[in-house]
């Protein structure tokens, strides 16, 4: 990644994708079809379409960027009688084993290097609670359930903010014998929660819990899946760091639960604008006009954490530039990412100049507004580690030779193109 003067232009980035995992994951569930408009393509989403077809679910490709999911109803998914390839993707593994909980008969789940080091054990625990059959490998995959229909809701308080076991257990609770409530230390997205109660499933949503009834019948007929909010930022970061420049992103997906980056990087400076603010099938989304600004440092913690989950590599790059000390603490949760993401983050941009410093549950980061050096990082196979390196080299003073550059195509295949068209020097 060669230097940057400027971003500049008007630019649409891919469909979300947590809501298109979840598209086809619910509308595999659903009786009849459901179309979904704005698929986010890509390595994972694409884990997803294999893993329902392996289960029985035809799913239509009319456009690169639509699908029709032919439902198989709440107990209609047919075990495969060969393990089911997740790839890299968390999200897919830890929904889909909500979801196998309430089948019948035995699923295995299985997943790449990275995914086969992340711990399951956050779902299999609970899911026993209910009554479900699941087996690890001492908490890591491969996972293998045994569907029953002797599902039953509980209560359940979550250890750790984490909308991929919340979204687990609603999933099962669709199936379960009474009441499933999970309720999490930190709001997280309600992605899962949106779309079952956009398909009629009863289920109530509190700021700090969330509530499902078992349901007889779903139906979405069409999910328009806005643009992803977390290849959005990316752009949002390198444009506000960038002098000069001025970028407009359109149609992009702002569930409150996914942009607190636009909260920090507010109260840092930034100016970042919302317009034609609407709402489709539960879900906000409007256009975002970003102007480079100088930025201030700031501290980010626990209950903020998960709002920006994903984009807290991105913000060790922001902190980096602006001016005075910045911290992030109760984000323990990065370490057991595609990568542990302290390590990553810390190690990658420590090479290119900044000054970071890693703490158990977070960073701590000397910032100064110029631009950091510049030299090689690695992605560690991480796509969030690969998108953070190359921004880091536009707004960096000599480049980045981006290492394993390949791994963005787990979330955005499209992204270094995309770049490209928006970047002068
Ligand atoms: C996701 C939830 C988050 C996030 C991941 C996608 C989801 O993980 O990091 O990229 O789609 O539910 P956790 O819920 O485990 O924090």
């Amino acid at each position: 990644m060669e230097p940057a003067g400027a971003l500049v232009g008007h630019i649409a980035v891919p469909g979300d994708k947590s809501i298109s995992h979840r598209a086809v994951l619910i509308g595999a569930l659903c009786e009849g079809e459901t179309r979904v408009r704005g698929f986010g393509r890509s390595a994972d989403t694409e884990s997803t379409i294999a893993a329902v077809r392996t289960l029985g679910v035809q799913v239509d490709e009319p456009a690169d960027d639509e699908l029709v999911v032919h439902g198989a109803g709440l107990r209609g998914l047919r075990p495969p009688g060969a393990p089911i390839d997740c790839g890299n993707a968390g999200t897919l593994m830890r929904l889909l084993t909500g979801i196998l909980a309430g089948q019948q008969g035995r699923f295995e789940l299985t997943g790449d290097e990275s995914l086969s080091a992340r711990p399951m054990d956050r779902v299999a625990e609970p899911l026993t609670r209910m009554g479900a059959r699941v087996a690890t490998n001492n908490g890591l995959p491969p996972i293998v359930v045994d569907g029953t229909d002797a599902l039953t809701g509980i209560d359940y308080a979550l250890p750790m903010a984490s909308a991929q076991v919340k979204s687990a257990l609603l999933l099962a609770g669709l199936n379960a014998h009474g009441t499933t409530t999970v309720s999490e230390p930190a709001p997280t997205r309600d992605h899962t929660e949106l779309m079952l109660r956009a398909a009629g499933a009863n289920v109530r949503i509190r700021p700090h819990s969330v509530s499902i009834d078992p349901a007889a019948l779903l139906s979405l007929e069409e999910v328009v899946v806005p643009g992803d909010f977390s290849a959005a930022a990316p752009f949002v970061v390198a444009a506000t760091l960038l002098s000069g420049s001025k970028l407009t992103i359109h149609d992009v997906g702002l569930n409150p639960r996914r942009t607190g980056l636009l909260d920090v990087l507010e109260r840092m400076g930034a100016r970042v604008s919302v317009f034609n603010r609407r709402k489709l099938g539960g879900e906000s989304m409007g256009d975002l006009e970003v102007h480079s600004a100088e930025l201030v440092a700031t501290d980010l913690g626990a209950e903020e954490v998960p709002l920006l989950v994903d984009e807290l590599p991105l913000f060790a790059l922001v902190a980096a530039c602006a001016r005075g000390n910045s911290r992030l603490t109760g984000a323990g949760e990065l370490r057991l990412k595609e990568s542990d993401r302290i390590e990553s983050v810390t190690e990658g941009l420590r090479t290119l100049g900044v000054r970071i410093r890693a703490r158990d549950d977070g960073f701590e980061v000397k910032g100064v507004p110029a631009r950091p050096t510049g030299g090689r990082m690695p992605s560690d196979g991480d796509h969030r580690i690969a998108v953070l390196a190359a921004v880091a080299g536009l707004v960096s003073r000599e480049g980045v030779e981006v290492g394993g550059a390949e791994a963005v195509a787990i979330s955005f295949p499209g992204f270094f193109d995309l770049l490209d068209s928006v970047s002068r020097r």
